[in-house]
């Protein structure tokens, strides 16, 4: 058998090919999730609504705090809004978010993003804080965390309420605390900066979609088909953070699932641990692995100790010699090292298409089919991953 045919062999074994997947069966899954997810049923599909009415104009002459919680990066920054509502940002500081390097308790953890707010605090009585984690919005917009995603490890921060305890914290410390907070998604933020983008015309229907450190959709959906939440104004319409990181319907390969066996959270993000920046490269160092045990590959590999999704870039760039470990294996190892990355970037890519194209067939469903959809991307694997942009 050819090198070629037994990676081939090998990739088809363990599903890391797209002709597995059968898209219009993920699609419908997905569409099943949403729905069950928005009528208070069992579904991997959290569909949180965020209580963020649609917007139709951007702040004028007004600085306000911002706050974002990211996968690997918290940053905090003033944005300030002219007299013509454009945006100025200033006082931009980026640090390690809270959780990342360690296990962090709940004091440590509202202390230090504390300690990173502390220079801006005296600047504005308003602050967004953009949280790129599932958690369930209130009607004061303040946030619970349902669960931490990424591997963060902040394990006694869940189920609290995220501003209240950051409230609680700089009271405590006598630092001046702002008078109105707001919490949203990550995605959520992406969706409304499409609108700001294309300052807020009627003629789209808006999307928000991040691919980064982890993945997941926003799109504005009718009151009335939130049904599990009493009490909406019948007309009106929100936005809602789908959590599609979670979505659990795919039927994966053996791989996949010893894989998700290594991270803290078996069985959960199944969507999220096939796609995304925190997870893409690890994946692929077990595909690798097991590759060299069954004789796709030889045993020189076992070398690389880890993988990112840096290193994906870089092999999948053909500038492999980029990556140390790459350097010592042959030419036939290298081919198929090349293939398998491809293979499992493709997959992704795949998945990724049915992430953004779900919430886009049920809007078009449920509305005006006449408008045309601003999708608002955002992350570095979407932008940065050789050539993914052009797969999706
Ligand atoms: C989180 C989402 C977030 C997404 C993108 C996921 O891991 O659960 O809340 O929007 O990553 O950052």
């Amino acid at each position: 058998m050819t090198g070629d045919n037994r990676c081939d062999q090998f990739l088809s074994k363990h599903r890391l090919c797209t002709s597995y997947y059968n898209v219009k069966e993920i699609v419908a899954a997905f569409l099943d999730e949403m729905e069950k997810g928005l009528t208070g049923q069992k579904s991997s599909l959290a569909m949180i609504p965020t209580f963020i009415p649609v917007p139709d104009k951007a702040p004028k002459s007004e600085t306000i705090i911002v706050l974002d919680a990211g996968g690997t990066n918290f940053r905090t920054a003033l944005v300030r809004f002219d007299n013509d509502s454009v945006p100025h940002i200033e006082s931009f500081v980026n640090n390690p978010m809270p959780g990342t390097a360690k296990e962090l308790g709940k004091e440590d953890f509202f202390n230090l993003i504390a300690d990173y707010i502390k220079p801006v605090l005296n600047e504005s009585g308003r602050l967004g804080f953009c949280f790129s984690y599932p958690a369930v919005i209130d009607r004061h917009r303040d946030g619970t965390l349902l669960y931490w995603t990424k591997e963060i490890k902040a394990r006694e921060v869940v189920g609290e309420k995220i501003l209240a305890n950051l409230a609680e914290t700089l009271r405590k410390r006598s630092l001046p605390c702002p008078a109105h907070m707001l919490m949203l998604n990550d995605t959520v933020a992406s969706l409304l900066a499409g609108m700001t983008a294309t300052a807020f015309s009627p003629d789209y229907h808006y999307i928000g979609f991040i691919l980064g450190t982890g993945t997941n959709t926003a799109y504005i959906e009718k009151n009335s088909a939130i049904k599990k939440e009493m009490g909406l104004p019948g007309s009106g319409s929100m936005a809602i953070n789908c959590e599609t990181a979670n979505f659990n319907r795919i039927d994966r390969g053996d791989i996949d699932i010893a894989f998700d066996n290594t991270t803290s959270s078996p069985g959960e993000y199944v969507l999220e641990k096939m796609v995304s920046g925190a997870y893409l490269g690890g994946l692929f160092h077990k595909i690798l692995m097991t590759a060299a045990a069954e004789g796709v590959v030889s045993g020189k590999v076992r070398h690389m100790q880890s993988l990112n999704t840096q290193s994906l870039d870089a092999i999948l760039s053909g500038s492999p010699d980029k990556e140390q470990y790459c350097k010592m294996c042959s030419a036939d190892d290298l081919d198929a090292i090349q293939t398998m990355v491809s293979a499992v970037v493709e997959r992704a890519a795949l998945l990724t298409a049915i992430n953004i194209s779900a919430p886009i067939i049920r809007t078009g469903k449920n509305n005006n089919a006449k408008k045309k959809f601003c999708v608002s991307a955002d992350g570095s694997v979407y932008y940065k991953l050789f050539s993914f942009r052009d797969r999706v």
